[in-house]
């Protein structure tokens, strides 16, 4: 049995490629349909109330295509609205980026202390420190909220002193606590791998929930019988919708999914 509809994936704004990317390298014959709600982003330093009407107006959207399953590919969606969007899309799988993240980082731990980065409102919001505690009570957690990264990402600084410094300022007080894993929670730290891995050293493992989740989509439509038996590139078949574009978008785009989007189309989200 196989499923040839596409996989659903949403985010705040481009971040969420660098799931899209995972995903891909993974099942290249899958077919995606990305929303991103370019025209409100950043998410991540909104109050909650906000995230939620905003998520569910991103998840909404999809009822309109015929998905087999839904990606809350934003760590800040996904911390703060993920329950109500699961109970408003119930008839395919709906998953976020934290669990994989969570799990992937219980498995590694051997001091039993995770450090958690990502925006103000997904740190807030503790849905990490939560679904880790539910997988083992003894492990502690530490948030540290980032809202630098995100804005340093998008300028195109990742390479740059001003993200050492700035991953510094953040990570050196995460050293001290002893944590022996840090979960990257939030799309655009994956591009910041490299800095980050440089600040805390090679004692501490980075766990990308990126790459984590998309093995977690694998896994379930696997479990489902539900992988597509198309064998054609499913990228190239692949549907990006942005609610606003403007002359960076390519540029931005490429930069988190590792490749030239040759087409993205404007959507206006029903509010
Ligand atoms: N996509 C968001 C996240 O993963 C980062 C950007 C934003 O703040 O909207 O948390």
């Amino acid at each position: 049995m196989s499923d040839c509809r596409p996989i659903g994936i949403f985010d705040s704004g481009l971040g969420g490629l660098t799931v899209v990317r995972e995903i891909l390298r993974l099942m290249p014959h899958e077919r995606i349909i990305y929303l991103g709600d370019t025209a409100r982003s950043p998410y991540g330093v909104r109050s909650e109330e906000t995230i939620k009407s905003f998520g569910l107006q991103c998840a909404n959207h999809f009822l309109k295509h015929d998905i087999k399953m839904l990606v809350v590919a934003c760590n800040t969606v996904s911390s703060v609205a993920l329950e109500l969007i699961e109970k408003k899309i119930k008839d395919i799988p709906v998953i976020g980026v934290v669990l994989p993240g969570a799990r992937a980082a219980v498995l590694r731990t051997a001091e039993y202390k995770i450090g958690v980065i990502g925006t103000p409102a997904t740190v807030n919001a503790q849905a990490y420190f939560r679904a880790i505690n539910n997988l083992d009570p003894n492990i502690r957690v530490y948030g540290r909220a980032c809202p630098l990264f995100v804005p340093i990402v998008e300028a195109g600084l990742y390479d740059h002193d001003i993200s050492r410094l700035t991953a510094q300022h953040y990570l050196y007080e995460m050293i001290d606590l002893g944590v022996d894993c840090i979960i990257l929670g939030c799309t655009h730290y994956p591009l910041l791998l490299e800095v980050i891995q440089g600040t805390v050293g090679t004692r501490i493992q980075l766990l990308d929930s990126a790459l984590w989740t998309a093995k977690e989509v694998q896994d379930i439509l696997t479990a489902l019988n539900c992988i597509t038996s198309l064998k054609d590139d499913g990228f190239e078949k692949s549907s990006f919708l942005l609610t606003d574009i403007t002359e960076d978008t390519g540029i931005q785009a490429e930069l988190f999914l590792g490749r030239k989007l040759k087409s993205f189309q404007r959507v206006t989200l029903d509010i």
